[in-house]
């Protein structure tokens, strides 16, 4: 299965621009030129807008896109309810909020036949869905590929896969994306989820707010951090499945399902902006210093949800990549800090910088809004010793999402199994150095 789902994945298109039009075609001559929706469209196809902006939104920020069909998504029967699984959604007012630094082991193995849908565990969020505002952290672990159909119109998910290759089937094409890579799904975009090894593990922040988007650059210049060529985009392909197909959509919380006749993923071809699409962590040009102290690590953000004051996120998707720490008569790693904005770190592969243990692939740490966290002692007594080399930090993969209103945690995620014990000790014997006597 791999061998070929890999190569199936390969024709991808490049998007050159975040805003950009792009376009792709699946049979020669399906998409109408010079009109998006001619009296009668090519080949046969029905024309249809889908819509991630108001349509009066301004142009910079404006996104959709026009799809062009074997049949309108309009021809489906009733939804009806089914169970949420695991999978929870703002407003998240079940726990108490909780100011403690929390950390998470990787979620247990699931039960057989759990495709991705069913896989996702909701560890909490903010906002509220239906005000569009906020997000939620959801893991995923899942050992069987989607049968069934699933759409989310409360918002875009950003998957970072952690273990296991995924191949998304989608309305606009494939794509593929392995650990190390992040995959952008918008807000209602038809997926089913194929996996591409035995299991698969990960994190997904679904985004109620504005659409993920590259984070303007300012002084840096025309260059750097997440460059949007390397943004892929899929080609467009089509599946022409006549008979059941369920189609799952989750919509202001709850999971609605209906049997279609047809597959919905049956876009022959497709221009716009309102496009999922994958990028590789690996190619962040990540930025820093080449003198002494930190950036602040909003240097590491790949894409930016921004709300409406400018500068302050509805959630930053931050990657914490390989690197060179050449500061002179710097503390290396993250320095202490406690932040207005909340913080939800995951780690992809390796050790990350601030911990010594503890702070796993597939685990994840919660420090939220004024929470006072940073290196743990044996970090700190470390870094404060050691004879500053240009040092390359190569062997970790973390990402941080952060986000302008404090994470509440579901119920399940406060009373975890996986929820660590004692995570507040990596504190303890932070000894005192201050002896003004001497
Ligand atoms: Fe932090």
């Amino acid at each position: 299965m791999s061998g070929d789902a890999r190569k199936r994945a390969e024709a991808l298109a490049y998007l050159s621009g975040f805003g950009n039009e792009h376009s792709s075609e699946a049979v020669p001559g399906a998409l109408p030129v010079g009109r998006n929706s001619p009296q009668r469209a090519p080949l046969g196809l029905y024309a249809e807008q889908l819509s991630g902006t108001a349509f009066t939104e301004p142009r910079a920020h404006n996104r959709r896109s026009w799809l062009y069909r074997v049949r309108p998504s309009a021809a489906h029967p009733e939804f009806v309810r089914t169970g949420n699984g695991s999978l929870r959604t703002a407003p998240f007012n079940q726990a108490v909020p909780d100011p403690n630094r929390l950390r998470w082991n990787p979620l247990p193995e699931p039960e057989p036949g759990t495709d991705f849908l069913a896989g996702l565990w909701t560890l909490g969020g903010n906002g509220d869905a239906t005000q569009r505002s906020g997000m939620a952290v959801h893991l995923y672990h899942a050992n069987s590929s989607m049968e069934r159909v699933f759409s989310d119109a409360d918002g875009e998910l950003l998957i970072v896969p952690e273990h296991g290759g995924l191949l998304l089937h989608t309305e606009f094409g494939l794509l593929h994306a392995e650990p190390g890579e992040t995959a952008l799904i918008p807000r209602g975009v038809r997926l089913r989820v194929e996996l591409l090894d035995a299991t698969a593990r990960g994190y997904v922040c679904e985004n109620y707010g504005a659409a993920f988007r590259l984070p303007d650059l300012g002084p840096i210049g025309a260059n750097g951090l997440a460059n949007a060529r390397d943004f892929r985009a899929p080609v467009a392909a089509y599946e022409d499945v006549e008979g059941p197909v369920e189609v799952v959509n989750k919509f202001c919380g709850n999971l609605w399902t209906a049997t279609y006749d047809h597959s919905p993923l049956d876009v022959v071809a497709w221009h716009g902006n309102y496009v999922p699409y994958v990028y590789d962590l690996r190619r962040f040009n990540v930025i820093g210093t080449i003198s002494y102290d930190h950036p602040d690590p909003s240097i590491f953000t790949v894409l930016t949800s921004p709300s409406d004051t400018p500068g302050l996120a509805g959630v930053d998707f931050v990657v914490f990549a390989p690197r060179w720490l050449v500061g002179e008569d710097t503390f290396r790693p993250p320095y202490f800090h406690r932040n207005v904005m909340s913080e939800y770190m995951g780690l992809i592969e390796g050790a990350y910088d601030a911990k010594a243990e503890g702070f796993v692939p597939g685990g994840g740490s919660l420090h939220n809004m004024m929470s006072a966290h940073g290196p743990d002692r044996e970090t700190f007594d470390r870094a404060s010793a050691a004879e500053l080399r240009p040092q390359k930090i190569d062997d970790g993969l973390a990402f941080m999402f952060e986000t302008r209103w404090p994470v509440t945690l579901t119920p399940h995620a406060a009373r975890a199994e996986h929820l660590q014990q004692g995570y507040d000790d990596v504190w303890q014997g932070l000894e005192r150095h201050f002896r003004p006597e001497r």
